[in-house]
């Protein structure tokens, strides 16, 4: 059975847009039939990496010489085959996802090799990580607005040598909401969202076709910002 670790960085925790999003992407995970948990990471008490010596590398290999929230965390990340991080954008991402995204280098071990150019470890032996997916929202309306998180996410899986499985998107995901009801194009956006989840499980990758559907315009680019710049103006 395929095992669906999800990350949600998102401050708003269980409320925000991000959670709602990867709420609908692991419905259809689970659809497909596989086990799936969510851990928010505002709720691990996180400490950041303080450690410049790579003592997870050589010191102790595999363990992070620091005690917190993430003790808990290390065997679900080690025992999934799929994370998925979730987060919202926050020029590029929130302090703490940053922090946890730095926590997870006990997860490789360091036999560098060398590809196209590029530096690459791998992940360790008992590890059975094997794809990253992401999902993130942001405001504004241009879905390019995410390029850096999803560069981060595309890194991360490049750099432990495992599959990047695509990014689900929902730019100006503020406009899902009108009078605290979700608007019909959110919903078809949703339903997207659910069909990735069902796509990454069966097919381990999101097909480009669905992940559009994810990130459709629900509202043209001047009417978004027209909402922005009135209230700025307090209109
Ligand atoms: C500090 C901060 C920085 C943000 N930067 C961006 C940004 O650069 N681009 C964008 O589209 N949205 C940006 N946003 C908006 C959030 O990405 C957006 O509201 C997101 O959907 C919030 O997700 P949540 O509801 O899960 O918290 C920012 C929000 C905050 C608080």
């Amino acid at each position: 059975m395929v095992r669906v670790l999800a990350v949600n960085g998102s401050p708003r925790r269980a409320k925000g847009n991000t959670a709602l999003v990867l709420r609908s992407l692991l419905e259809g995970a689970e659809a497909a039939g596989a086990e799936t948990e969510t851990v928010i990471v505002d709720e691990l008490e996180l400490k950041p990496c303080t450690c410049g010596a790579m003592r997870c590398w050589y010191g102790t290999p595999g363990e992070c010489c620091i005690r917190d929230g993430m003790d808990a965390v290390y065997p679900r990340l080690r025992a999934a085959d799929t994370l998925v991080l979730a987060s919202p954008v926050y020029v590029p991402l929130p302090g703490r996802m940053q922090d946890f995204l730095n926590r997870v280098c006990p997860l490789m071990e360091p036999r560098l090799e060398f590809h196209d150019g590029r530096t690459r470890a791998r992940v360790r032996p008992g590890v059975a990580l094997r794809r990253i997916a992401l999902v993130t929202t942001g405001d504004w309306w241009e879905r390019e607005n995410s390029a850096r998180l999803v560069g981060i996410a595309r890194e991360l899986a490049e750099v432990m040598n495992i599959g990047f499985a695509g990014a689900a998107i929902r730019p100006h995901a503020l406009a899902m909401w009108k009078d605290k009801q979700l608007t019909p194009g959110a919903v078809e956006a949703l339903a997207a969202a659910k069909r990735a989840g069902t796509e990454l499980v069966r097919d381990g990758t999101m097909s480009e076709e669905t992940l559009a559907a994810v990130s459709r315009p629900l509202v043209p680019e001047e009417t978004l910002r027209g909402m922005y710049n009135n209230w700025l103006r307090g209109d």
